[in-house]
């Protein structure tokens, strides 16, 4: 079986009406969001939601339980505390945040396992108190390192007392954590709306996408992305390589990087003397005889990088007057005598790759052009962004990044689907089998 074969495999198991009605549901969600602090007339601090996409898709789920008389015990991490008591990583302003806008009343729990959570769960399930919330949420997981060990004592600790599980947290099901992986040995487990509907995105896109079909890649490290470009290049037609991953690529292929970023590989790799110079090397000898024809008589290469590319001697603002505009293409432009950073692609970069995602079937986009926070560096991102919101094509983007720049230029609602996750979908793109998804598959 190829790698990804899995794709075709990957029928999820969603609840029935008879699975849940009126039991108790442990439903994992990934509330994991940016929160921020506000302080009120009378200085006192209160910690608000910043962006609450994550907690927005949890919700039709939530009201299918609540509609068949479930009671819904939501839990999930936020952040990566390092004590217990991190009451900066508390999830109480999320509870808070469901009840005054969301229309979801919710009571906050301590702590995630033990009395508190009984105690809890019997007032909601007490006839007296039918004008209580039947939704809790649990305090953040990961106050207990037990949690990222899997461990199982502390997996059966948060089965108990619940009837069925449910795994609506898509963003975390690459990591093989208690409350993902360990709860479900003891628990029914199914499949959240919101997580089904990620994993049916991706594996279409993976199986059956309306071709040609585009990868656009950026952003700024490419170690999280090593497996997803390897593998999507095997899939796609045409691979466009931007941001700072590029530079892997310019300088495998022999081009003069100067000071760009080009990530290290991490120790275990250097150690069998891999770095991403040669990945990306290897990559392009492996495609090199494979072409996508553009307006339909264009040979073009299935992986391409920027041929120009905005540099500066330092990311500052302060710089812009002095940003180079370099022509890869251009002898002359190879032996500047200057410590130069690639911050953005280029001109004739952005209108080949506008031009080819004009004529795509599908695009997904993952992780932008240039370092787009500073004006001066947006434009690749900026354009690229437009490209594809304006394609016609199916569009699919994902990655916090990437969502952060097109949020930035109020396109956010022009793609046919933005992806909540960043290195969950990466995972399952690079053709793996997650370890939350394993557990929810149909027989
Ligand atoms: C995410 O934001 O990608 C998920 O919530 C996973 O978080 P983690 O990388 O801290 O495990």
């Amino acid at each position: 079986m190829s790698k990804y074969d899995n794709f075709n495999l990957m029928k999820l198991k969603l609840p029935k009406i008879s699975d849940i009605k009126n039991k108790t549901v442990f439903v994992r969600v990934d509330y994991n969001v940016p929160l921020k602090t506000e302080v009120d007339e009378a200085g006192n601090k209160k910690i608000m939601v910043a962006n609450d996409e994550r907690i927005k898709a949890s919700l039709e789920t939530i009201k299918f339980l609540l509609k068949n008389e479930a009671i819904v015990v939501l839990a999930s991490h936020l952040g990566r505390p390092t004590s217990a008591h991190d009451s900066e990583l508390s999830l109480e302003p999320i509870a808070k945040y469901m009840t005054e806008n969301l229309g979801i009343a919710v009571k906050f729990v301590k702590t995630c396992i033990g009395d508190e959570v009984e105690t809890a769960l019997e007032q909601c399930k007490n006839p007296e108190n039918n004008d209580s919330p039947k939704v809790l949420l649990l305090e953040n997981l990961r106050f207990h390192d037990e949690e990222e060990e899997n461990n199982a004592d502390f997996s059966k600790k948060l089965a108990k007392n619940m009837d069925v599980y449910i795994n609506e947290a898509f963003s975390t099901t690459h990591r093989a954590h208690a409350s993902i992986v360990g709860i479900t040995h003891h628990l029914a487990s199914f499949a959240g709306f919101a997580l089904e509907k990620e994993v049916a995105t991706f594996a279409k896109m993976m199986t059956e996408p309306k071709r040609p079909l585009v990868i656009v890649l950026g952003g700024a490290k490419i170690s999280d992305k090593v497996g997803a470009i390897e593998h999507l290049a095997k899939i796609a037609d045409i691979v466009l390589v931007g941001g700072a991953v590029s530079n892997s690529f310019l300088k495998a292929d022999g081009f003069e990087t100067y000071k760009s970023y080009i990530e290290d590989a991490p120790a275990d790799l250097k150690k069998k003397n891999i770095n991403y110079v040669d990945f990306a090397c290897s990559l392009i000898e492996e495609h090199k005889t494979e072409k996508m024809l553009i307006n339909g008589y264009i040979p073009m290469d299935k992986i391409l990088y920027p041929i120009d590319v905005i540099a500066a001697e330092s990311l500052d603002e302060k710089v812009a007057g002095e940003t180079v505009l370099i022509d890869l293409l251009n002898e002359n432009d190879q032996n500047l005598d200057k410590d130069l950073l690639y911050l953005d692609i280029g001109p004739k970069t952005i209108r080949l790759y506008q031009e080819i995602i004009e004529q795509a079937g599908t695009v997904f986009w993952n992780g932008p052009m240039g370092v787009w926070e500073n004006s001066i560096f947006s434009k690749g991102t900026r354009k690229i962004a437009a490209a594809v919101a304006l394609s016609g094509a199916e569009t699919i983007i994902g990655g916090g990044d990437t969502i952060s720049a097109v949020t930035n230029f109020g396109l956010e609602q022009q793609f046919g689907y933005v992806s909540a996750a960043g290195g969950a979908a990466l995972d399952l793109l690079s053709g793996k089998m997650l370890p939350g998804i394993k557990p929810i598959l149909e027989d």
